[in-house]
């Protein structure tokens, strides 16, 4: 595996491959790797003949700095998860050569960054959009792998592709879970055993969710998962919503379809997301 902290040499590197019409996968983490990360990698492998995985815990997407001070950086642990996959090139740039001094960045996302996640954390998409753009432009990707976990984050992302009209085809890939359906995050780590168990509520209100679908009325199904969720101590639900699949606007209506549940809650004071698609 070729390893790049600059944007020069990775994107010199590229263009050589690019002129042996090697098609480019990349898959933009902010490490911490873990199974769901390598499934990226994994896909990108099969779609694609150079697989790039980026690491770069990208400051501007933080709007808590106590959070960007705790965001776990196992580089070396990292480094050898990606020497034994199917990894290509890791690009791990400074924040000094991702940004310059005073850079501002602003875009419309269509409402799409100021609702769930984007109200909860604002400027958070931003900040997501800046850094994706930025690897982008350097690494000039055919295809681009984002997982569905951050399910707001590939709406967003596709948003800017749109904007921007870039040439890169962005693919998504299913949620990996632990055995006990836990939804796999960088920020798992920070939950004890006891926090790993209250965690479980999320994928269980999900699953909960699913059943509930097809008999009740939206309304009733978000009545009952908050009730659900709620009943569970150290849980601390943000929000339960069911939402159209490409707006993320909250719907009423059934026919609405393709339709999506995301939930967000705080266990331990650790924030989790998880979602499903609703059939
Ligand atoms: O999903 C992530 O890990 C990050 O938001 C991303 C896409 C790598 C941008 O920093």
């Amino acid at each position: 595996m070729k390893i790049f902290t600059t944007r020069a040499t990775l994107s010199g590197y590229l263009t050589e491959q690019k002129s042996l019409r090697k098609i480019i996968g990349l898959v933009p983490t902010m490490g911490a790797l873990h199974a769901g990360h390598l499934s990226l990698i994994e896909q990108a492998h099969k779609e694609s003949d150079v697989v790039v995985c980026s690491i770069f815990v990208n400051p501007t997407q933080f709007n808590d700095p106590g959070d960007l001070a705790k965001y776990p950086r196992p580089i070396e642990s990292d480094i050898k998860k990606l020497e034994n996959s199917e990894c290509d090139v890791l690009f791990m740039p400074s924040v000094s050569e991702m940004y310059s001094e005073g850079e501002e960045w602003n875009i419309s996302l269509n409402g799409l960054d100021s609702i769930l996640e984007g109200k909860i954390r604002p400027g958070h998409y931003q900040g997501v959009t800046q850094i994706v753009k930025k690897l982008f432009d350097t690494v000039m990707p055919d295809k681009a792998f984002f997982g569905q976990k951050d399910y707001q984050q590939v709406q967003v992302i596709a948003e800017l592709v749109r904007q921007y009209q870039i040439p890169v085809q962005l693919i998504t890939c299913p949620i990996v879970r632990e055995a006990d359906g836990l939804a796999m995050s960088s920020r798992n780590v920070h939950l004890s055993a006891a926090e790993h168990q209250q965690a479980l509520v999320l994928s269980r209100a999900l699953n909960l969710a699913q059943q509930l679908f097809p008999v009740k009325t939206i309304p009733e199904v978000k009545d009952e998962i908050s009730r659900f969720v709620k009943q569970t101590d150290g849980v601390e639900l943000e929000y339960f919503e069911i939402c159209d699949g490409k707006t993320l606007q909250p719907v009423t209506d059934k026919d609405d379809e393709p339709l999506v549940a995301l939930i967000a809650a705080k266990v331990g004071g650790i924030r989790l997301i998880d979602n499903v698609i609703l059939e």
